[in-house]
């Protein structure tokens, strides 16, 4: 019989298909915060993985986004965004996945991200490595910040109350740029196999993490909390990327952290001072 690892591959790969065929009649979003988007896709895709996990691990507890705790009464538990990326989703832009991840004990143990619309199952199994479609992958070796490629996200809940944008001028200022896909678990998925050099986010849920923090660690890269201390999962803040760069992201952090910006914001005092 298929172990964890497999049987979250063929779940996630049959999500993924799901959510193209709703991706594909473009349909409604709802909301369910302020500017949090969800849609029936969400719930059709989570109705899925949780069916499919039930019947196949009936012991395993599950954590998923849309119908929250389902208990288990093993020591393993499953965490599931059916669908990352659904306000990308919801505006027809395609970049979104669907992710499951598996822990033990306090340990993620195995994790997946699958990328529909660009046939990309990105898998890691603690100890194993990372893969994208069987091939074996890794963080980039850039050691140099001012020739990285850097990403972020934004919380959609209580957004007024990010502090991230300060973080991210700073270190767009400091690099070649700064992405924001929209979609947590992709943006790990591609510190992985080293699309991109590193990764932050304030505010994440446990769900759009999981599996991409194994991926990044098992690619040979390094995680921890945003002030380099190792990265607790209860802890919704994280810092992701190829290990070289940590020290020096995590120094600049900290001078925001502590209201120094080597590069201040700059300040519109006339409509002429806009370039
Ligand atoms: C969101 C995406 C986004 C991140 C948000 C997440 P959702 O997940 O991963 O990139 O910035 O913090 O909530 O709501 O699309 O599953
Ligand atoms: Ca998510
Ligand atoms: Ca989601």
């Amino acid at each position: 019989m298929a172990g964890p690892l497999e049987t979250a591959v063929e779940i996630a790969r049959e999500a993924g298909a799901l959510l193209v065929t709703y991706f594909d009649r473009q349909i409604p979003y709802e909301l369910k915060g302020s500017f949090d988007l969800v849609t029936e896709a969400d719930r059709a895709s989570e109705k899925l993985v949780v069916d499919l996990l039930s019947a196949r691990f009936p012991s395993h507890g599950i954590v998923a986004e849309e119908s929250g705790v389902h208990a288990g009464s093993s020591e393993y538990r499953w965490y599931v965004d059916p669908l990352d990326g659904t306000t990308n989703f919801a505006h027809s832009l395609p970049i979104f996945n669907v992710t499951l991840a598996l822990e033990h004990l306090g340990e993620m143990v195995a994790g997946v991200v699958f990328d529909p619309i660009r046939d990309e199952m990105f898998t890691a199994e603690r100890g194993s490595g990372a893969w994208l479609n069987h091939r074996r992958i890794r963080v980039s070796g850039t050691t140099g910040l001012d020739s990285s490629l850097l990403c972020t996200g934004f919380p959609n809940a209580r957004r007024h109350r990010s502090i991230n944008v300060h973080f991210y001028h700073q270190l767009a200022m400091a690099t070649h740029g700064v992405r924001r896909t929209g979609s947590a678990a992709v943006d790990l998925a591609w510190v992985a196999c080293g699309r991109l050099d590193g990764f932050w986010e304030f505010g994440l849920n446990p769900w759009d993490m999981a599996a991409g923090r194994l991926l990044v660690t098992e690619a040979g890269g390094q995680v921890s909390d945003m002030c380099g201390r190792p990265h607790n999962f209860s802890s919704p803040h994280l810092l992701a990327d190829n290990g070289h760069l940590h020290a020096q992201i995590v120094e600049i952090f900290g001078e925001v952290f502590a209201g120094r910006y080597r590069v201040p914001l700059p300040v519109i005092s006339r409509s002429s001072d806009c370039v």
